[in-house]
């Protein structure tokens, strides 16, 4: 029975999910780890370019896997067989690869679209796609996924107040003051079983303005590419921007990192433990180096973009 009265709760607003009708699940990892055990498949090919969290599900399964290389437009290098028991997981990088994506879908019946880092790009029909929510809002955790099967997992509902505290305590004290709780919460994720998505995180993504949050990404990703594309070695086609993650530069320019960090811009690392897994010659390798993920996401507007567009200009 639902009690009446006592003190008020956090109140926060009342609206849609983004994906109501997917799978609500824990983490994209977990999401990850949920197809594998659905499908049973007993190789994965995994690319070398992407977040080692990825491996967790791997190895809790005891599932083997491939790394294999992607080309300078970040499309898969298929120079190998997915068999029938095998399977290739892409990475929708920075939201701007929903193309390569559908392209791959109809190649590949064995297929798993990463989209983490491109929440607002559309699950393809019929493949498997998973959603991380705290890399485009600030939910502790959450993940959605698509997974046409009739077996479900019977699963638990995850409880992340506890990993809450660097979304409240920067309101209050800043974002810095929250860096380390949010490192501490990043650490908390991992070894997480799998797990119904928390009515925490659940509630927080009912209340999202989507169409604002998905205007001002491209907005401000366009403001950045007018001027950034001449510089920028990364070619990619911006005509079907959709909400994406951040403003990928890639620049041979020295020092771009910590010349943006000097000014309080902090721009993060995808994902250095790739520069384990790969060596120097390794087009993974330079991408991990050079790649510099420019902020672009709802907090913003083209005041800051043109903020950091001067620092830039300085060095490029
Ligand atoms: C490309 C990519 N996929 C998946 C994940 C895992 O998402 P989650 O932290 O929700 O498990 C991450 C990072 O954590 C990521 O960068």
């Amino acid at each position: 029975m639902r009690s009446i009265g006592g003190y008020l709760e956090l109140q926060l607003s009342k609206g849609e999910e983004f994906y109501p009708s997917l799978l609500k699940l824990n983490t994209g990892r977990n999401a990850f780890e949920y197809i594998l055990r659905v499908r049973r498949y007993q190789l994965v090919h995994v690319p070398y370019y992407t977040c080692e969290v990825m491996l967790e599900p791997l190895r809790r399964l005891g599932i083997s896997f491939q790394y294999y290389t992607i080309d300078e437009h970040m499309d898969p290098v298929l120079d190998f067989e997915v068999g029938p028991t095998e399977c290739l997981l892409y990475t929708n990088y920075f939201g701007l690869k929903q193309e390569t994506v559908i392209r791959l879908s109809t190649q590949f019946k064995n297929l798993i679209i990463d989209n983490s880092q491109a929440f607002f790009s559309p699950p393809q029909e019929g493949v498997d796609t998973f959603y991380s929510c705290r890399k485009f809002f600030g939910v502790p955790d959450g993940a959605y996924l698509q997974m046409d099967s009739p077996i479900r997992l019977k699963l638990e509902k995850d409880v992340s107040f506890e990993r809450f505290s660097h979304l409240i305590k920067s309101i209050d004290l800043g974002i810095e003051s929250g860096y380390e709780d949010f490192i501490n919460n990043n650490v908390q994720l991992s070894n997480n079983p799998v797990r119904r998505m928390s009515a925490l995180s659940q509630k927080i993504l009912s209340g999202i303005d989507y169409k604002t949050c998905r205007y001002r990404r491209n907005s401000n990703f366009m403001y950045l590419h007018d001027f950034l594309e001449a510089y920028n070695d990364y070619a990619f086609d911006a005509s079907v921007v959709n909400g994406p993650m951040i403003y990928p530069l890639l620049s041979s320019s020295p020092n771009l990192r910590d010349k943006l960090l000097d000014k309080q811009i902090y721009v993060a690392s995808y994902w250095p433990n790739v520069l384990e897994w790969t060596t120097k010659m390794m087009y993974e390798h330079y991408l991990t180096s050079h790649l510099i993920a420019l902020p672009i996401d709802h907090r913003y507007t083209h005041a800051d973009m043109k903020r950091i567009l001067n620092i830039l200009k300085t060095t490029l």
